[in-house]
């Protein structure tokens, strides 16, 4: 069995190549965004997304947590450190930074194994210039997921998220629970709570989402791209709920 990808490209930008090369083959790669409020649940469906098409999920904000403690040994990354302080606040970090660490890791979006790009576009602006990187990289989208659920149940997912600090699996208190509470079962360390699932930081990470990402759901019906997909539910419904409006979208 092929391993899984590590994202080394992806996560360190650079030179940084994977553990698995550069893709698999050309045919049946599948370029996809997935849009959603913070803790609808894009980062539990891209991981299962990624297993079925085998792409790799592509997170801005796995980025941002994987350069945490590398930003806080070292002074020559003030852009990152300034990110860092946006993101455990709940605000958008500046367009300018995340551009510029899209346009580092455009080798991740030429990818012959394909893409699921997670938190990314998050604004316009990111999103008109997502279309230039592909253009400038010769690849299109094949389609933008929109997850939707009503606040009050995003809320109560982000408060119950724990996460793992070493392999990066996300829990949840109630719905998704570690065998043993608040240990990883595949690493058997403790579990941790982001800085950002705070509930001060969850109503500023709110805010922005409307503010600045729900224009993009009509950015993206206008090119005739959006799937809308109900986020109610287990993971594993909505999972097979986003492969019935795929095929059905490849077929439309
Ligand atoms: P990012 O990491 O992208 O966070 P987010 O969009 O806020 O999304 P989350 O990771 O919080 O939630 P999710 O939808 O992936 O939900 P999950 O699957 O974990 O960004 C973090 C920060 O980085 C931003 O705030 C910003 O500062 C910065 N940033 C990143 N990208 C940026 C960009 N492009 N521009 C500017 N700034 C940027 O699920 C949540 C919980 O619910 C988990 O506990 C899970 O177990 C549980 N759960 C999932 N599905 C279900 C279900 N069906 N039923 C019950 N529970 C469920």
């Amino acid at each position: 069995m092929q391993p899984k990808p590590d994202r080394a490209a992806w996560l360190k930008g650079g030179n940084s190549n994977c553990n698995i090369g550069f893709g698999g083959p050309a045919e049946g790669q599948h370029r996809f965004v997935l849009l959603g409020a913070p803790g609808v649940g894009k980062g539990t469906q891209a991981e299962l997304l990624s297993d079925r098409f085998h792409i790799c999920p592509l997170s801005t904000g796995d980025i941002f947590r994987a350069s945490t403690a590398l930003a806080a040994r070292c002074e020559c990354c003030p852009a990152m450190l300034r990110a860092l302080d946006y993101m455990k606040a709940g605000a958008l970090v500046p367009d300018e930074t995340v551009l510029a660490l899209i346009r580092e890791r455009a080798k991740c979006l030429r990818c012959n194994g394909g893409f699921l790009l997670d938190g990314f576009p998050r604004t316009i602006a990111q999103a008109e210039a997502l279309e230039e990187i592909l253009a400038e990289n010769g690849v299109k989208l094949d389609a933008v997921l929109s997850y939707e659920l009503p606040l009050e149940k995003i809320v109560a997912r982000l408060g119950g998220r724990r996460s793992c600090p070493q392999c990066k699996k996300v829990y949840h208190i109630e719905s998704m629970p570690p065998k043993k509470a608040g240990v990883c079962d595949a690493c058997g360390v403790a579990l941790f709570q982001r800085d950002d699932d705070r509930p001060e930081a969850i109503r500023v990470r709110m805010q922005a989402y409307e503010k600045s990402t729900t224009p993009l759901t009509n950015f993206y019906r206008g090119k005739g791209l959006l799937i809308s997909i109900e986020a109610e539910g287990t993971p594993a419904a909505i999972f097979n709920r986003s492969l019935e409006a795929i095929q059905s979208f490849a077929k439309a």
